[in-house]
């Protein structure tokens, strides 16, 4: 545990950094293409009920956990889940809440460096007058797509600045750094991202396809569809949707509320933080990227093309469709307004593990960011040279979306189970500045756990293709003993890769499969590693108290 004098400096401030913890590159790139991928506006109601079933709860848990582990001088969850409990293996599974954080930094570093980049080509007025084509040219020259192994020399430049920013703040701490971008990106964020809803709903109809209207891609998110509630795939990807933008079970959470003051609210902080997300993403983040779209390109093309990349592939076309000025403010707002959604949710990702050495080894600020910062250098540039060959998307699918159910499971087991919901109830109330619905107790208790157990383990054996029927067809195919048909994402068929078999060299060339693998192996020991200092630390603590 540390002396630590780290505080929030205020009551917005800390609002303002939660929010932009949850906030981030998940609001605006990820949400609308889960959702078109998904059936649009069918996405929706299972989103919905995440949110309240999963999403809520667990933001309270977290925050409860996180304010109570402060209590006792721990700012990241090894520690905390630690004094939770007599048992003492709970401290391994608090490991997830230091690696999640690092391994989602390693990649979404990455990504928010191409929004400064893109933000800077922007206003030198670079995209003008660019079609689809020539854009998809120059994001595939920027990150060295086609050469198989790839080299961006200004794309990695672009993520050593962007790595150096983040480490310089986390250096500066939590009020002055952390909370001071906040105060800033936040309102920023909210600012650019409202005229660019206003230009997308003021645009209307084109007149250039007859579905071009952005109105038409609105409709298409929000309308809402009872008939699909039935569809498995559709919860599993509104689900791992609450979990990425709430960055619920990650452990950034419990890290930013050990700061907090033991009489401070937890209650209301949490949900003031949770629906300004829930706003920007259903609000903003689907005003912009998908209707603009429609609005040009029509609904069948958006369907077929849906994917994050639209974001810088297609984007500032459809901004030079404005008028060359408004092309400019318009691009600028657009990146400015996801680098500030990534850093203020990057910096957050670092926090647990300069919580985590300066508690326990007692590491300056400056020597925690640096070591941070070679950290998340070395596990980022797998995801930049082996890009194409899958490593990004590796480490999206493992620390990005299965490490975070992983992580939730146990935590709200140790919570509701193991500390017991009498001490959690009382320790959510503690302080609180509103009433919490008694509805939630036997939720956190019961729902909550069974909600994310039944995502794991739907996770775990996800038949191909993964619709209601194709889980009917892989039960008979199992019990006619063909066997179980994978789907490709499945936890198990991705460990064991069983629909393929494990192929590492074919046509005297070394597969994706190898160098996936490899990135695999490679975060498996970082895990490792972060489990060996968390047994140091703990080795340290036994001493200190003989
Ligand atoms: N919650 C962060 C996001 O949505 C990680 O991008």
């Amino acid at each position: 545990m540390s002396q630590t004098t780290e505080s929030w400096g205020s009551r917005v401030g800390l609002i303002l950094a939660m929010a932009g913890n949850a906030v981030g590159l998940g609001n605006f790139l990820r949400f609308p293409v889960q959702a078109v991928q998904n059936g649009g506006g069918t996405f929706i109601i299972p989103y919905l009920v995440s949110f309240l079933l999963m999403g809520i709860p667990l933001l309270w848990v977290e925050w409860a956990m996180g304010r109570f582990g402060g209590r006792y001088g721990d700012h990241s969850t090894p520690f905390i889940l630690d004094n939770m409990t007599k048992r003492r293996f709970w401290k391994y599974f608090g490991v997830f809440g230091i690696f999640t954080n690092m391994g989602v930094m390693a990649y979404y570093t990455y990504i928010e460096s191409w929004t400064l980049t893109y933000t800077i080509k922007s206003l030198k007025g670079d995209f003008l007058g660019l079609d689809l084509a020539q854009l998809d040219i120059f994001f595939n020259n920027y990150v060295d797509l086609g050469s198989g192994i790839n080299f961006p020399v200004w794309a990695i430049l672009a993520f050593l600045v962007t790595l150096t920013i983040n480490i310089y703040i986390l250096s500066r701490g939590l009020s002055a750094g952390i909370e001071t971008v906040a105060k800033i990106a936040m309102p920023l964020l909210i600012l650019f991202g409202a005229f660019l809803a206003i230009m997308s709903w003021t645009t209307g109809s084109t007149g250039r396809c007859d579905d071009c209207s952005t109105f038409i891609g609105l409709n298409f998110l929000w309308e809402p569809d009872f008939t699909t509630l039935a569809n498995p795939k559709i919860w599993l990807a509104a689900a791992g949707q609450i979990f990425f933008t709430l960055s619920v079970g990650m452990g950034t959470i419990h890290c930013y509320s050990s700061y907090l003051k033991q009489k401070d609210d937890i209650a209301l902080n949490a949900m003031a933080a949770g629906w300004m997300n829930g706003f920007v993403e259903i609000v903003l983040g689907s005003a912009v990227v998908i209707p603009i779209a429609v609005g040009y390109l029509g609904l069948d093309w958006v369907i077929e093309n849906a994917g994050f990349m639209m974001a810088f592939k297609t984007m500032p076309f459809l901004f030079d469709q404005w008028g060359s000025v408004i092309a400019v403010i318009s691009g600028v707002a657009w990146f400015g307004l996801l680098f500030f959604a990534g850093i203020t949710s990057s910096l957050a990702m670092g926090t647990p593990f300069m919580g985590f050495v300066q508690d326990e080894f007692n590491w300056s600020k400056n020597k925690s960011a640096i070591i941070l910062g070679v950290s998340i250098l070395a596990m980022g540039l797998p995801t930049i040279l082996f890009f194409e060959k899958g490593v990004f998307d590796e480490y999206d699918y493992w620390t990005g979306t299965v490490s975070l159910v992983v992580f939730a499971l146990a935590e709200v087991i140790l919570f509701a189970w193991v500390f017991g919901m009498d001490k959690g109830w009382a320790e959510i109330n503690d302080g609180a500045d509103m009433k919490v619905p008694k509805i939630y107790r036997p939720i956190i208790k019961y729902v909550t756990p069974l909600f994310i157990g039944t995502i794991l383990f739907t996770s775990l054996i996800k038949p191909l293709n993964g619709e209601l029927s194709d889980w009917s067809t892989a039960w008979n195919s199992l019990l006619s003993g063909n066997g179980w048909p994978w789907a490709k994402d499945s936890i198990i068929n991705k460990v064991f890769h069983l629909d393929t078999g494990v192929i590492w060299w074919e046509n005297d060339v070394l597969t994706d499969m190898f160098y996936i693998d490899m990135s695999r192996y490679f975060l498996l020991t970082c895990f490792f590693v972060l489990v060996a200092m968390v047994k140091a630390a703990s080795n340290k603590r036994k001493k200190r108290a003989l």
